[in-house]
């Protein structure tokens, strides 16, 4: 089968092909039919029974697969390795599960885990879906506000959270985040669960907090509970236009089916292969590819606690793609601009013998043509960009490995994938003829394994995905697509920024910023930069009279983002400017702060206030170093 039968196998009968996807799944009631018009979106296998669980884990130890390894942990950064098989991982989960039961925790309680990359975050999430608890993963990176407002959102029973995280040349310390976050939160939980590194023991809080150990000694393991194919699976926020993040909820049945799937069709992993995808076990990526998908398909997962450079050096990804036999590699660009930046010859890959690897796969942010030929010449394998979000779970558009690797096109991250009818529409919703920019917008419905909600949001649900184009879901970013149907994913049409692969809010960093009391106004924009793609630039208007020094005002800000949303926001820069260029009806023009400063032409919006005012942000701009290239390239500028 080509790719092309299979998109036209499925766009010719979506029930049959998602029930035929189906039966790679163990159920306890198989679906009687996929797709049910319930919820704002529609939901998918509503009427089967199983657990997410026993297809990632008990099935294969069942099939007599129990030796083969699960989890291979890599830590460059605390130099150890450990392997644990699927029987192992089987009987620690189930030993977890059993002591989160013993303490209450039932189908449907939330569970927050907060934990760094180490196999017990994995095996949080899959005791928790061993008893039909929902769980939402808080990437360590996020400061204790961060953590105190998914608290208050997921309203969590337990949270389960290690002491320490290891970043290169300092320790996270996790522990201290957790009690501030819990602190502010309103809502508390019942208790924690602590997993004690040996890098850091923290203090426990007597009556809240149990050790990780202690609290399993002498209880019953778990069996797998049966729960709904509706049943959320799981709960992730991601970064969406205010500071408010939303809740993505992922059904459970939908998730495994999507997920199988995609691990066969579109990284060609099966059972006993090893899989690596070098993300975090708090973004989409470690849910999907670092926990689910490759244990679903009974492959191993490698689960990596270090950085693509420094740790120690550029050859890191080499190194662990040789040693444990990676046939299908996972980045982001970044990573690979950042190995290139260190190792711009590829010299360091000669010492590893990656001859086992069959292609590397980037997603996260756009994949610039250069790094993606680059690699292409240093690994001698298929590089594959492909898209999707958070949302969606899994990609909307790749080049299906699986199935057969389709010709590549220079900054495409190829077609869609079956489930997916990706228009290119244009404001008033029609669609925009090929080679045309416009707004990515899927027809509904959404294949399964994407979301059918927001959590307890149904309202923001519509109104951020759904109203705009009727219909469709729109995706937040802009782009076309060409004559043979490859996408072109150029922007977001919000004031979302992706920073080394990481999606933040300009609209969190902003409500950050106003608090400082010597500021009135203010806008965060996303400048391109060489190796994150972007990185955020606040521009500060100053109350009437302030007379602190601008270095000081910056450097006070720089902190407060970083404490309250914490270090991944990498906010480190920010600029004092006397107005802020408005529409007529107020609205700040991000946008077009954003080509001055990256050095773009930029053409006055015939909606402005006050155009005086974009030459004065373009001043202010350059004295920080930014827009240069528009001043060279226009002299009369
Ligand atoms: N816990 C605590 N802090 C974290 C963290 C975590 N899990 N992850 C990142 N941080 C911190 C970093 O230590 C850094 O702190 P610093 O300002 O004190 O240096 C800050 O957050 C910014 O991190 P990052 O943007 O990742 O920059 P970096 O300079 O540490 O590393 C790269 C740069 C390119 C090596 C790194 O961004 C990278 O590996 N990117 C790939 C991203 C990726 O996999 N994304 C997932 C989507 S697929
Ligand atoms: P996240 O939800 O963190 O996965 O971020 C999703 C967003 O990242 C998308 O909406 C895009 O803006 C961007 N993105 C992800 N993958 C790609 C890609 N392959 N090409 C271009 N942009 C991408």
């Amino acid at each position: 089968m080509t790719y092309r039968d299979i998109y036209e196998g499925w766009k010719a009968d979506p029930e049959a092909f998602w029930m035929q996807a189906a039966t790679a799944i163990d159920w306890t009631r198989p679906p009687s039919r996929a797709f049910t018009d319930t919820g704002p979106a529609g939901e998918w296998f509503a009427d089967a029974m199983g657990n997410t669980c026993w297809n990632a884990v008990d099935r294969h130890v069942e099939a007599g697969h129990g030796d083969r390894l699960a989890i291979i942990h890599d830590s460059p950064i605390s130099g150890s390795v450990h392997k644990l098989t699927y029987a192992q991982l089987q009987a620690r989960v189930a030993s977890l599960a059993g002591a989160l039961r013993a303490r209450g925790i039932a189908p449907g309680d939330t569970v927050i885990i907060y934990m760094p990359m180490v196999p017990e975050a994995l095996e949080a999430m899959l005791a928790c879906a061993r008893l039909g608890a929902i769980h939402s993963v808080v990437f360590g990176g996020f400061a204790a506000h961060e953590l105190a407002v998914r608290i208050d959102d997921a309203r969590p029973k337990a949270i389960i959270a290690a002491s320490c995280g290891l970043e290169p040349g300092r320790v996270v310390h996790y522990k201290p985040l957790l009690d501030r976050a819990i602190d502010e939160a309103r809502h508390k939980p019942d208790f924690c669960v602590i997993f004690q590194r040996e890098q850091e023991v923290a203090a426990l809080i007597p009556g809240r907090d149990l050790d990780w150990h202690g609290f399993q000694a002498g209880v019953a393991p778990a069996d797998c509970v049966p729960v709904a194919g509706n049943h959320p699976a799981y709960v992730l926020y991601t970064s969406g236009t205010t500071g408010q993040p939303k809740g993505v909820v992922r059904h459970t049945a939908g998730h495994m089916v999507a997920l199988a799937w995609s691990m066969r069709h579109i990284y060609d992993i099966g059972a006993g292969d090893v899989f690596w995808a070098a993300s975090d076990v708090g973004w989409v990526v470690g849910h999907s590819y670092i926990c689910y998908g490759p244990l679903l398909a009974g492959a191993t997962t490698i689960v990596f606690e270090g950085k693509p450079v420094g740790t120690p050096d550029a050859g890191t990804f080499w190194r662990v793609i040789a040693e444990h036999g990676v046939s299908s590699f996972f980045t982001a660009p970044t990573a690979i601009r950042a190995v290139r930046r260190d190792d711009p010859e590829g010299a360091l890959i000669c010492d590893h013998d990656i001859s086992g690897l069959k292609a590397l796969f980037l997603a996260g942010e756009r994949a610039d043509p250069d790094t993606v030929a680059w690699a292409a010449e240093k690994l001698g394998v298929p590089v594959i960009d492909h898209w999707w979000q958070t949302e969606t779970g899994w990609a909307i558009a790749a080049n299906p490995l699986g199935v057969e690797l389709l010709p590549q096109k220079k900054g495409s991250p190829s077609v869609a994938m079956p489930g997916y009818d990706v228009q290119v529409l244009d404001e008033t919703g029609e669609p925009v003829p090929p080679g045309t920019l416009g707004a990515i917008a899927i027809r509904l419905p959404l294949p399964p394994g994407t979301l059918p909600t927001l959590w307890n949001a149904e309202d923001r649900f519509r109104k951020a995905y759904l109203s705009h184009f009727p219909g469709f879901y729109e995706t937040g970013d802009a782009g076309y697509v060409d004559e043979d149907g490859y996408l072109y994913i150029m922007a977001r049409t919000d004031d979302v920024i992706n920073v080394a692969g990481h999606r933040l809010s300009t609209g969190a960093m902003e409500e950050v910023l106003a608090a400082h009391p010597a500021v009135a106004e203010c806008a965060v924009i996303g400048v391109s930069d060489p190796l994150k793609g972007q990185a955020p630039l606040g521009l500060l208007c100053l109350k009437k009279g302030v007379e602190t020094p601008h270095e000081q005002i910056i450097a006070e800000v720089v902190r407060m983002v970083r404490d309250q949303i914490g270090p991944v926001a990498a906010f480190k820069s920010a600029c004092i400017v006397e107005r802020l260029p408005k529409t007529r009806s107020g609205k700040i023009l991000r946008a077009t702060m954003c080509k001055i400063a990256d050095g773009e032409e930029v053409k006055t919006p015939a909606t402005i206030d006050d155009p005086v005012i974009l030459d004065e942000v373009g001043a202010a701009l350059r004295r920080i170093g930014l827009g240069r290239r528009e001043e060279a390239d226009n002299p009369q500028a």
